[in-house]
């Protein structure tokens, strides 16, 4: 399997706080790594370091042959990663193909003119979410009136119709009910058969098992170890995220 992405010795210092001390892991193509850990243990960090969030203390992050350690966000996005924050960045005014396109937008000429080509945008948004089986009712109305699980498959859609190499999911389905945590995850699945690597922080046990092809356990800042779903169990899982020694 083609390697992806490749994190080498992460570490994030703010002022005296290390966030995160010491992180490596790997993902290959469709391949969904979880990054497991308790509050507090540097998950949001890591991420932030891969999508240019932030820029490492020290470490070296290389995607697809490139070195992007230190790059802006939008550099990020444009080599292929897609990430969809926990706190989720749509824009909750804007309906969902301004959303598809936000730092993108579709632009029209009239007469030598500029303008935001939103029809264009909002009907490849209502195509590209119909491809993921998701109807929303009114494609017109601000997403902030769509339920947790629509708006995360805007998220997801985005990452889709960007051709998204790499999409990062921070607890996607930590306020969702669960039809909506299930359709996530079937979306999921579906980026992973067109070879969309994932990384995908979670704490819910049974998603974890359910997703990963690999357990990446974080404890205060560094991995505590590495299974595969099939090598460990709960338990084991929970003993690690604690930091306990094994
Ligand atoms: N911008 C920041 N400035 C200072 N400290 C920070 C900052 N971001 C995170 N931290 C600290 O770094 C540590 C790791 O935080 P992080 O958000 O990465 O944890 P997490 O594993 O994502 O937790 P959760 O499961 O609660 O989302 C915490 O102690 C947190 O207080
Ligand atoms: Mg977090």
């Amino acid at each position: 399997m083609t390697v992806l992405l490749e994190a080498r010795h992460l570490k994030k210092r703010f002022g005296g706080n290390e966030a995160v001390s010491d992180v490596s892991f790997a993902v290959h193509e469709g391949e969904c790594v979880v990054i497991a850990g308790d509050n507090g243990a540097g998950k949001s960090t890591v991420i932030k370091m891969i999508s240019g969030v932030y820029t490492p203390t020290s470490g070296d992050v290389q995607f697809d042959g490139q070195r992007l350690t230190g790059k802006p966000p939008e550099a990020v996005r444009s080599a292929g990663i897609e990430t969809i924050y926990q706190d989720l960045a749509l824009a909750d005014n804007l309906d969902p193909g301004l959303n598809l396109y936000l730092g993108r937008e579709k632009t029209r000429r009239i007469l030598g003119l500029s303008f935001l080509d939103r029809a264009a945008m909002r009907n490849s948004a209502i195509e590209v979410l119909k491809g993921l089986g998701i109807v929303i009712p009114d494609p017109s109305a601000p997403v902030r009136e769509l339920s947790g699980g629509q708006r995360q498959a805007i998220a997801i859609a985005r990452a889709v119709h960007w051709q998204a190499r790499l999409v990062i999911m921070d607890e996607p389905t930590a306020a969702l009910g669960v039809p909506e945590q299930r359709q996530v995850m079937a979306l999921i699945e579906r980026l992973k058969s067109k070879g969309v690597g994932i990384i995908l922080i979670s704490h819910n046990l049974p998603d974890i098992f359910a997703a990963a092809d690999r357990i990446v356990v974080l404890a205060r800042g560094k991995v505590a170890g590495e299974r595969r779903p099939s090598e460990t169990s709960d338990e084991e899982i929970v003993r690690m995220m604690m930091g306990a020694t094994l």
